[in-house]
């Protein structure tokens, strides 16, 4: 028995002692660190209908009553960001640094959309004749079913649940194995705020039955997913039955431009911290670095120094670390197929390209690649790992059509200290976000999310509760 042996969350009661249990490790050493309910089927139908029992009530509340609860969430969030950070780490391996920040970062979506929920704003039209009035109004859309990744355990729960339950909606989330036990912690708070029961339910277990249960089942009117693409697609189809709303936030494969004007101070400490942000595992790391001739070289000696430096590799809860392992042996070997590809068609190493999996932990060392081209893997195929593949470019448009060649649109960077030339390198990339001289362009106050194949819909910004919204228009002879 463990401190972390944590239950589902359903309709305001913890259960699922006497379901199969799955084993949480901690990817920094391969320990076991807790365990929670293996729930299929029957306990996803059980929270479909707690939520949508609970709908009447809740989306019946004044926008300022919920929005003190969500409050009340974020407090608690902010009171325990100790506990909260340090499980995260254990579950994930971000660094302690990282999950102290996740936490404000996730808190913070609470906090942004308990304020916006106030100003779901509806509008009056002018009418067709001296008798009619048209009155637009929103209103929530009923019971939501939230699918969330390992990779920021807390963020991708809250930029979900904090514009759901602000603008009336009641909430399921499915948490992925790896890092259930930041989604019961945040159950807990729920909990302990006096969110009424139904309102939030957690449910562990199996991906194929529970989200068998989400996309059938008629009460579930929305589902929001953040993960591969190739989940998404699958939901996508799925969905299509039902015509359910959805919300996808799926892979990218982010360039990064540096232009021969820029801050190269500027341009290294932001792109590093793009790259190797929980070890390369996130959606909107860089991926892809282009860089100008005219400062090729000194740019590269700026990031490999940089990245030898300031990084310091292990296990996240210890003093000093700031880069954590892969979250498994998937991972690691698909970084290591993508660096020995490199190698192969002709990048020179430049630092890292090895790693160590010892005690079923996989840690890859922060690695540079130059001299990339486009037929090697990496510049196609998203990362999800701490390899920097960083690839020479002549002209603005070069670096446009290299940017753009790619399925993805989620997160783009560039560097460039010429307004001109950055507001058109703005305008050009087919990418939903740009970060411009910034390399960590995520907030709750912006609207988050892809085109082409990275995604559907926005979170975050005032863009994210509409997600969340139906828009009725009353038609009115008087
Ligand atoms: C993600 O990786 O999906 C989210 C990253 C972020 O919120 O910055």
């Amino acid at each position: 028995m463990s401190d972390f042996d944590l239950l589902n969350y359903i309709d305001g009661e913890w259960t699922g002692k006497e379901l199969p249990k799955i084993e949480v490790t901690n990817p920094a050493t391969g320990e076991v660190i807790g365990t929670v309910p293996s729930a299929g089927k029957d306990e996803a139908e059980q929270a479909i209908q707690a939520a949508s029992k609970a709908f009447k009530k809740w989306s019946g509340l004044t926008a300022g009553d919920r929005s003190d609860l969500l409050m009340k969430v974020y407090d608690l969030m902010i009171e325990h960001k100790e506990e909260l950070a340090r499980l995260m780490t254990m579950e994930n391996g971000k660094p302690l640094q990282e999950s102290r920040g996740e936490t404000v970062y996730a808190a913070s979506f609470l906090k942004w959309f308990a304020e916006e929920g106030k100003r779901v704003y509806g509008r009056t039209v002018p009418g067709t004749a001296p008798n009619h009035r048209i009155k637009v109004i929103k209103q929530p859309v009923g019971v939501v079913a939230a699918i969330t990744p390992w990779n920021f355990p807390a963020a991708m729960i809250t930029r979900k649940m904090g514009p759901a339950l602000a603008a009336g909606c009641t909430f399921i989330v499915r948490p992925p194995r790896q890092t259930p036990l930041t989604a019961l912690k945040i159950a807990e708070y729920c909990d302990q705020a006096g969110i009424p029961k139904g309102v939030i339910n957690v449910i562990c277990g199996a991906h194929g039955p529970i989200t068998d249960a989400f996309m059938t089942h008629q009460e579930v009117r929305k589902v929001t997913f953040t993960g591969s693409t190739e989940v998404g697609r699958y939901l996508l189809k799925a969905s299509a039955d039902q015509i359910k709303k959805v919300s996808m936030e799926l892979g990218g494969h982010a360039p990064v431009i540096v232009c021969d004007d820029a801050d190269l101070d500027v341009a290294v400490s932001q792109a590093v911290a793009s790259k190797f942000r929980n070890s390369g595992q996130t959606c909107v790391c860089a991926n892809r670095i282009f860089v100008q001739s005219g400062v090729y070289d000194t740019f590269i000696e700026k990031f490999v120094d940089t990245v030898r430096t300031t990084l310091k590799v292990g296990n996240g809860l210890d003093e000093g670390v700031n880069f954590g392992p892969l979250i498994d042996g998937r991972a690691y070997e698909k970084v290591e197929g993508q660096v020995k590809d490199a190698i192969e068609k002709g990048a020179a190493l430049l630092t890292g390209g090895h790693g160590s999996t010892e005690h079923g932990a996989f840690f890859y060392q922060p690695t540079v690649l130059k001299d990339a081209t486009q037929e090697m893997d990496i510049m196609h195929t998203e990362t999800f790992g701490p390899v920097a593949p960083i690839q020479k470019f002549e002209t603005i448009d070069e670096a446009i059509r290299l940017a753009n060649h790619t399925p993805y649109g989620l997160a783009a960077y560039i560097f460039t200290n010429d307004v001109r030339r950055g507001t058109l390198l703005t305008e050009a990339l087919e990418y939903g976000i740009v970060g411009w001289n910034d390399g960590l362009p995520s907030t709750a106050q912006a609207p988050f999310g892809g085109v082409k194949q990275s995604g559907l819909g926005r979170e975050g910004g005032s863009e994210g509760i509409e997600e969340y919204l139906e828009t009725k228009y009353i038609s009115l002879r008087i």
